[in-house]
């Protein structure tokens, strides 16, 4: 007889943001004139560069010809694109950077995907069942509800206003660290020493890191780093994740990659095992990421195309100062918004998280995400998201000054 996988009753009944989307539509239909105005899911919304839509069409026009037609691509992904990939991390500047990244990972280190959000649920797979995970909370839903849906033990690590919204070290041992800097949802962003804390905690304990640097290009202040690797000892004990999404607008076209080291090991492990491992798996269960799709990707790290991207950035992260500044005008405490595109807002007047989600929904018509559908740690906290049109994000601050009477 067939069982259900009863992990799954563990989980709210609703993924986060479809929660928040059946409430907003509930809202418009009954108020159907009403502008809504989104700061809810971090979701792009401005056109891709020219050089990366030209990437994009110069993929869909390879496969009009015989001689450029291609099918199912290399495994790990196209090799042109691992091997730029390893270039980005050892020549590029990273944003607010004086100096190159100076990574040095090798092309078959580098596995392309269709994005950070598969990879970061699938990951564990690859490690013992019984393994201990340890989840930051507040944190992105994914991480939690993956470990939880393969009934991994979870240890939670808080982050609150106390420790600058950056966790401290397992006080167990623990097998699995997932981390995401700058942090989703609350736009904090480790230090070098905090990471390398983590890494002498996964060093010492064999643990393993999962980080998330998919915001990784939002990081403006040139000292905090922008991969794990650049913390001395990570190729041993880390994994990092990251994507096209939110760097270039591939939220629709899909497109990231995570990186295992050959030198990653664990207990009982070999060298490299762990990365023939992942290798295993996605040649399994995964046919690739679209060559249409890497054609782009190919654009993006182009010298043109690393600097209309930036630009984009730029573009949201002067929408984070908007909302930043707005919301601090009306006397509200804000956090993040700095080198991450989300700004953690902590609730006025006491109310829940909830409260104020449906205070700003109904009042003001402005949707964010509540702290609390990250975690119990996010209670009292709301999540708003620098990703829109300049104009929705000026009308939504005229609005919530308007109607909320802060
Ligand atoms: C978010 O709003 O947290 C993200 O957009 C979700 C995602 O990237 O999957």
């Amino acid at each position: 007889m067939a069982k259900i996988n009863s992990n799954y009753r563990k989980l709210p009944k609703s993924y986060l943001f479809s929660e928040i989307a059946k409430r907003t539509e509930a809202f418009l239909e009954k108020n159907p004139k009403v502008e809504i105005l989104k700061l809810g899911i971090g979701n792009t919304t401005e056109p891709l560069a020219p050089s990366v839509i030209d990437g994009l069409i110069n993929g869909v026009k390879k496969l009009a010809k015989l001689d450029s037609y291609t099918g199912y691509g290399d495994e790990q992904g196209d090799s042109r694109l691992r091997q730029a990939l390893s270039d980005w991390y050892k020549h590029s500047l990273p944003a607010g950077a004086g100096k190159k990244r100076g990574i040095n990972l090798l092309a078959d280190e580098i596995f392309i995907s269709d994005g950070a959000k598969p990879d970061a649920a699938n990951i564990s797979s690859i490690f013992s069942p019984d393994s201990v995970v340890a989840i930051t909370d507040p944190v992105y839903p994914v991480y939690l509800d993956s470990n939880v849906i393969a009934g991994k033990k979870i240890v939670y690590l808080s982050a609150d206003e106390k420790n600058g919204f950056i966790p401290t070290l397992p006080k167990q041992k623990v097998d699995l660290i997932f981390l995401c800097f700058p942090n989703n949802p609350t736009g904090a962003v480790a230090t070098k020493k905090q990471l390398k804390e983590f890494v002498d905690y996964a060093t010492g304990n064999r643990a393993v890191i999962i980080f998330d640097a998919a915001y990784s290009e939002y990081i403006k202040d040139k000292n905090l780093p922008t991969s794990i690797y650049e913390i001395k000892g990570a190729k041993s004990c880390a994994i990092e994740l990251q994507s096209f999404s939110k760097s270039a607008g591939f939220t629709g076209v899909r497109l990231g990659w995570t990186v295992v080291p050959k030198d990653l090991i664990v207990e009982g492990s070999q060298p490299g095992e762990i990365n023939q491992f992942w290798h295993r798996r996605q040649t399994t269960m995964f046919n690739g990421a679209s060559n249409i799709a890497q054609e782009g990707g190919l654009a993006i790290l182009s010298a043109e195309g690393q600097k209309q991207t930036r630009k984009q950035v730029n573009y949201y992260m002067e929408n984070a100062a908007i909302i930043k500044r707005g919301l601090k005008d009306m006397g509200l405490t804000v956090f993040g918004g700095e080198n991450a595109p989300y700004l953690w807002v902590k609730c006025p007047e006491g109310l829940s998280s909830w409260e104020f989600f449906d205070k700003l929904l109904k009042k003001a018509h402005v949707v964010g995400t509540p702290g609390s559908g990250f975690g119990q740690m996010g209670e009292g906290y709301l999540r708003l998201s620098a990703f829109g049109h300049r104009e929705n994000v000026r009308k939504a601050m005229i609005s919530i000054k308007e109607n909320l009477n802060l």
